[in-house]
């Protein structure tokens, strides 16, 4: 997939606008999305699925954030949401009601409530228990709620166990052989209309495989339904599809929208599919400057400014994201005068531009005689806070680096841990940016909080 951060003459640019004039005008650490990059992700996907009906609903907690809803909304993106405050969000952004779905194992009374009133497209109900609810809140507010059974099919997704939720084991959706008896009772319910079915295996998937196999299944289930007379309007075969942050080999928005068209070959009911990490995710980095270098006996330490708070991933789930220096021209770096004879060479590499480093772009243009491989870390006091392990570079203090990848569960899954306020985001596009959250203010965070006298 083309990159849309790219260097010019070895300064690391997000479309026409340095990164390192993003970084003075709006300080660090800072997310930075590409437009260009949200539209063509979105294009792609709806492109290779122009042959049938379909609905692309955006899984909002994959970057929130108004503007990125504002856009695909415009792009004509429904949404997938799992609380109400998504909800409120997609709404704030101008996205259309009836283009959401609303997953989740755990939606409250309050949040079903608000939806109904919203006039949501369809609710995918993930337990006998949430059909209740939803049925009894439907019949007293006298509306019809839109259901879809969220089906387990209990099938492998082949990622990182955090994130992989179509097993029997995980807490998602309704067990595939219990799935029929509920249907039949939605069916039968009055203030419930039964519109479609649903699945989500997990999430960074790499193969298209186990998408086929939890369609397959899902097929089947509409099938047998099908002979009792209950007809769905729609199949929601949930998100998941994974991107490259290093060398994985995902299929192609368009290979796995091939794969899911095929397995639906004949078939009428509307796609609906929700999509996250692969709208967003190659199309954000987090900017960083790099505080103090701390050469140690075993590791040399980049201590940066954007830590375990502002992305997470890392620290979670051992996710790795490349880090680029922003600026590739030739560094003295301050690192080799630290060094003397007694320490630890093993992790110092002289003559680096000897190797032949090769980034996205192609081989690495300049040469560069002062890499060292370094440990990113952040300065939240876990060891748990690194952003990358051994990472070579050629760096200074006060360098920028850019966290690649960084557009997808990043922003969304941050923290004011260690009371850091929230970086600034900001969104580029073409050769203007603008600032679409600015950076919290410590006042902001303790704001709600009142002492006990
Ligand atoms: N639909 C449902 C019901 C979901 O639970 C998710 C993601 C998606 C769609 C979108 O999946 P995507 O296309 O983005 O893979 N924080 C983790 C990822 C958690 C995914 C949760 N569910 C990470 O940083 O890798």
């Amino acid at each position: 997939m083309k990159s849309y951060f790219n260097y010019h003459r070895d300064q690391l640019f997000a479309e026409d606008v340095a990164l390192a004039d993003i970084a003075v005008r709006f300080g660090t650490p800072c997310y930075v999305y590409s437009r260009a990059a949200l539209t063509d992700a979105y294009h792609q996907f709806a492109d290779a699925l122009k042959t049938r009906e379909h609905l692309i609903c955006f899984a909002v907690k994959s970057n929130p954030n108004l503007a990125i809803l504002n856009l695909f909304a415009r792009l004509g993106s429904g949404f997938d949401i799992v609380s109400g405050g998504e909800l409120q969000r997609v709404l704030a952004a101008g996205g259309a009601a009836n283009k959401v779905v609303f997953s989740g194992v755990g939606k409250t009374e309050v949040e079903i409530q608000y939806a109904l009133e919203a006039g949501i497209l369809c609710f995918n109900v993930e337990s006998a228990s949430e059909l209740d609810r939803l049925s009894q809140i439907a019949s007293r507010m006298g509306e019809v709620a839109s259901v879809s059974l969220r089906v387990n099919p209990d099938v492998d997704a082949k990622t990182h166990p955090y994130i992989s939720t179509g097993l029997k084991q995980n807490k998602f959706g309704v067990a595939y052989t219990e799935a029929l008896a509920l249907y039949r009772k939605a069916a039968a319910l009055p203030h419930l209309h039964v519109t479609g079915m649903d699945c989500h295996i997990g999430s960074q998937l790499t193969e298209t495989s186990p998408f086929i196999a939890a369609a397959e299944k899902v097929l089947a289930l509409v099938e047998r339904l099908a002979l009792e007379g209950i007809k769905l309007e729609h199949l929601d075969l949930g998100g998941g599809l994974g991107i490259r942050y290093d060398d994985e080999t995902p299929p192609s928005i368009t290979e796995y929208a091939q794969a899911l068209l095929k397995v639906l070959h004949g078939r009428n009911e509307k796609l609906i599919v929700e999509p996250g990490r692969v709208l967003v995710g190659n199309a954000g980095v987090l900017l960083t400057k790099v505080e103090y270098l701390k050469p140690g006996e075993e590791k040399h330490f980049a201590i940066v400014d954007a830590a375990m708070n502002d992305l997470m991933r890392p620290a979670l789930y051992d996710a790795y994201h490349e880090i680029l220096e922003v600026d590739r021209r030739q560094v003295a770096n301050p690192l080799s005068n630290f060094l003397d004879e007694t320490t630890s060479h093993s992790t110092k590499l002289q003559n680096s531009a000897a190797k032949s480093l090769v980034t996205p772009e192609g081989e690495r243009t300049n040469v560069k005689g002062n890499s060292f491989i370094y440990e990113v870390v952040g300065p939240i006091c876990e060891t748990g806070d690194f952003l990358g392990h051994g990472r070579e570079m050629a760096i200074d203090q006060g360098s920028l680096l850019a966290v690649m990848s960084a557009g997808a569960y990043g922003m969304s899954m941050s923290s004011n841990y260690n009371s850091r306020p929230r970086a600034a985001e900001v969104m580029v596009d073409g050769s203007d940016v603008n600032l679409i959250r600015e950076r919290e203010t410590v006042q902001q965070l303790f704001a709600g909080e009142k002492m006990v006298v």
